[in-house]
């Protein structure tokens, strides 16, 4: 018989987490939408449309859920696990890496506030790599420590993982903490999960899932900013190169046109050229660069197309995509890590159960 998980998408996003699941195929447990939780008025539109069938319970502020500090907030609908992605600028390389002084990284603890009121079956959290170098490492232990204990406890494993090797052409690094409460498996060892080789995935580099079409000009470097966008200042690390067959991680500030080093740019001669793996000569001065279209951050986020046209219907702009693309968990590696830790779940729950 198949177990039906329910799932509580909190800091949903645009739905990382939630499209993830719909992906994952098991004759043995099936995911069921139960409530989700966001903020930002952009990415619950989007999120409803995109992902809301039925009756889904939505939440806005993180902070109004009922828990053993806020007895007066809103019950969450029954859930087995809960999926968060929480807020991660305080951790990331652009904020101050302040961690859990800043209000933002504060946040975390209300995931610990449910953890300890639901105390879900299951929970499945991601957040920015640089966590692991706040205070050397110091924070990390921390919230590791604290996700082991709260509750009744939880069996922990924590994976650095890389998108490129889950399905997706992009350097976008996350870390996840998977967690299974301690009452239902009496341990679990797991390596992190398998990769994918990413010549097999739908799209093995950016030049597949760039638009061959014309796109709006908008989108092409404007004149007048080219030189300070492409051109290295010898103080600065990195390298500036355009046309990365697998993308940097993309930003949520792209609009911005940062330099290309920090960036994704690629020109007319990659786009339309017949060669993914390889950068082409480009004249630097006067040929048509451009950054990825919204569709293509999408596409490179695992998301599909559809949210191009949604995002668009809903009248979102640019910058405000850009945004919601650049602060979303990649698809595929949302569905790699919550397919193979399940997988691992339910077998080492089976185990217990026929007492080996
Ligand atoms: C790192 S993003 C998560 C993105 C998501 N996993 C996805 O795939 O799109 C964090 C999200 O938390 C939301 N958020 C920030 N503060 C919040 C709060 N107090 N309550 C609910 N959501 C909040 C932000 O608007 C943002 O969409």
């Amino acid at each position: 018989m198949t177990e039906e998980i329910r799932y509580f998408d909190c800091f949903a996003g645009i739905g990382g987490f939630h499209c993830g699941v719909q992906r994952i195929k098991s004759n043995r447990y099936e995911f069921f939408h139960t409530a989700y939780c966001e903020v930002e008025k952009n990415a619950q539109m989007v999120y409803e449309k995109a992902c809301c069938i039925g009756d889904v319970q939505k939440i806005g502020d993180v902070k109004d859920i009922r828990t053993h500090k806020n007895p007066d907030g809103v019950l969450v609908n029954d859930f087995d696990i809960l999926f968060a992605g929480f807020p991660c600028q305080s951790f990331s390389n652009v904020g101050y890496r302040k961690g859990f002084d800043d209000p933002r990284g504060q946040l975390f603890f209300y995931i610990l506030d449910m953890l300890d009121f639901y105390k879900p079956k299951y929970f499945v959290l991601e957040n920015v790599q640089k966590i692991h170098t706040i205070k050397g490492g110091g924070l990390l232990d921390e919230m590791k420590k604290a996700l082991q204990d709260i509750g009744t406890g939880y069996i922990l494993h924590t994976w650095d993982l890389l998108a490129s090797d889950y399905g997706l052409p992009q350097k976008r690094n996350r870390i996840f903490f998977c967690g299974i409460r301690k009452d239902l498996v009496s341990e679990l060892h797991l390596a992190p999960p398998p990769k994918i080789d990413l010549k097999t995935a739908k799209y093995p580099t950016t030049w597949h899932l760039l638009e061959k079409c014309e796109v709006d000009p908008k989108h092409y470097i404007p004149t007048g900013s080219r030189k300070t966008i492409l051109t290295k200042p010898d103080n600065w690390q990195g390298d500036v190169n355009i046309d990365n067959p697998i993308a940097r991680p993309l930003t949520a500030t792209m609009s911005k046109w940062h330099r290309a080093n920090q960036d994704n740019y690629f020109s007319d001669s990659y786009i339309h050229g017949t060669e993914p793996y390889v950068r082409p000569s480009v004249d630097i001065e006067n040929e048509p660069i451009r950054r990825i279209t919204p569709l293509e951050g999408y596409r490179l986020q695992g998301f599909p197309d559809e949210y191009a046209d949604i995002a668009k219907e809903l009248g979102i702009s640019y910058s405000a995509q850009y945004k919601l693309i650049g602060n979303a968990l990649p698809v595929d590696l949302a569905a790699s890590v919550i397919k193979y830790f399940m997988d691992n779940v339910f077998d080492s729950m089976e185990e217990v159960k026929h007492g080996k």
